[in-house]
């Protein structure tokens, strides 16, 4: 089949995931796995552990927690078993003390996830809410101890630019995924796209995710006074992430799953637009945000398998991907094991927002 016109990535995102995500029929984990999935895994583990030691410091009666984009709920299964794990071990009682909300835009997800945490003993302590990211509406909280989501934002409508030299254009792209350059002033862009777009290196394809971006700012703006939200993905942030040749970064920046559309999501877009809202951020590679909790997560096996299994969204177009040789990390030593069993995660990034 021929394909398509080209549209503006936005556009394709919007329109395709959508569709996906809100299909009764999509079962997302048989098309791509997320770090989440494992329900043991060692980000939720971590996460799980990094909220037990903020509720030891922040004594309250009860504790609001809201996930966005919640899959089929391993995400949260897996922050809900370790927080009770943690309280077996410290003698706390923090999990009977959450409010859980598990927020996201398609129907059929919401209630998977529901049915899933219900028959593992959860179903009292959760509320589903459906909530478009891209729309957001108000919640019945106003405000949030902990915000946290994997893998959403990179699902969410964003548009691609790239600087030749001193010209700028704008990435579009056909329905197979082809990229094409179109002239665009520089006028289009807000004054710091336009300043990130340029101090960043020229022929590579530079997605400014804009509703990830609102999404992000109207949550922070849910946050209680000492809260925190954490934001785990999958996108770039430091100079040796551009160590991809340009050519290999602009047919790998966005993938495709079944018929899902995902980006990598420019975190120093994100920070810098937070830093301006006045919210403080710090992004760091996932690896080093689990590695604090090694121990304590250590009672569950860490093993190559299982790492390389959680990381596929990112590895690429599942099998289609490996195929057309676009994955990012092809040629990088991506899932190589360090002595201590962490495995390097170039690209897996985790962000917090602070008021
Ligand atoms: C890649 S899945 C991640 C699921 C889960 N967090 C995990 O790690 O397994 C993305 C999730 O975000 C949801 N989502 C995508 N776009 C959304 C939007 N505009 N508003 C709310 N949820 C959205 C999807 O329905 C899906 O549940």
């Amino acid at each position: 089949m021929a394909a398509s016109k080209l549209k503006p990535l936005s556009a394709w995102m919007a329109e395709r995931n959508s569709a996906y995500y809100k299909s009764a029929s999509t079962s997302i984990y048989d098309d791509f796995e997320t770090y989440a999935q494992s329900p043991k895994g060692l980000l939720t583990c971590a996460n799980a552990n990094a909220f037990h030691q903020w509720a030891l410091l922040h004594p309250q009666d009860s504790y609001n927690v809201l996930e966005t984009g919640v899959g089929e709920g391993a995400f949260a299964l897996g922050f809900l078993t370790e927080l009770a794990e943690a309280d077996r071990e410290h003698g706390t009682q923090f999990s009977s003390m959450l409010r859980y909300t598990l927020a996201d835009f398609s129907i059929p997800m919401l209630e998977k996830a529901k049915t899933r945490l219900a028959r593992e003993g959860f179903g009292g302590q959760i509320e589903i809410l459906e909530w478009d990211a891209t729309h957001p509406t108000e919640f019945s909280n106003s405000s949030f101890d902990l915000i946290r989501c994997n893998e959403l934002f990179s699902d969410l409508p964003a548009d691609v630019y790239v600087r030749s030299g001193e010209d700028l254009f704008s990435v579009n792209y056909d329905s197979d995924l082809q990229p094409q350059q179109v002239p665009l002033p520089w006028e289009a862009l807000s004054r710091s796209e336009a300043d990130l777009v340029r101090a960043l290196p020229a022929d590579y394809h530079l997605p400014i995710n804009r509703a990830a971006k609102n999404a992000i700012l109207f949550l922070s703006h849910h946050l209680a006074p000492e809260g925190r939200f954490d934001i785990f993905d999958y996108g770039f942030y430091r100079a040796e992430d551009f160590v991809i040749p340009a050519d290999m970064w602009n047919l790998s920046l966005v993938r495709e799953f079944n018929s899902q559309w995902t980006v990598d999501l420019n975190f120093l877009y994100l920070s810098a637009s937070l830093a301006e809202a006045k919210f403080r951020t710090r992004v760091e590679p996932q690896a080093e945000y689990a590695e604090i909790y090694r121990d304590v997560c250590s009672r569950q096996p860490v093993s190559k398998k299982n790492m390389q299994k959680e990381k596929s969204k990112k590895d690429g177009k599942g099998e289609k991907a490996k195929k057309d040789g676009k994955a990012k990390n092809q040629g990088l030593d991506y899932d190589e094991e360090s002595e201590d069993g962490v495995e390097e995660d170039d690209f897996f990034y985790h962000m917090e927002v602070q008021p």
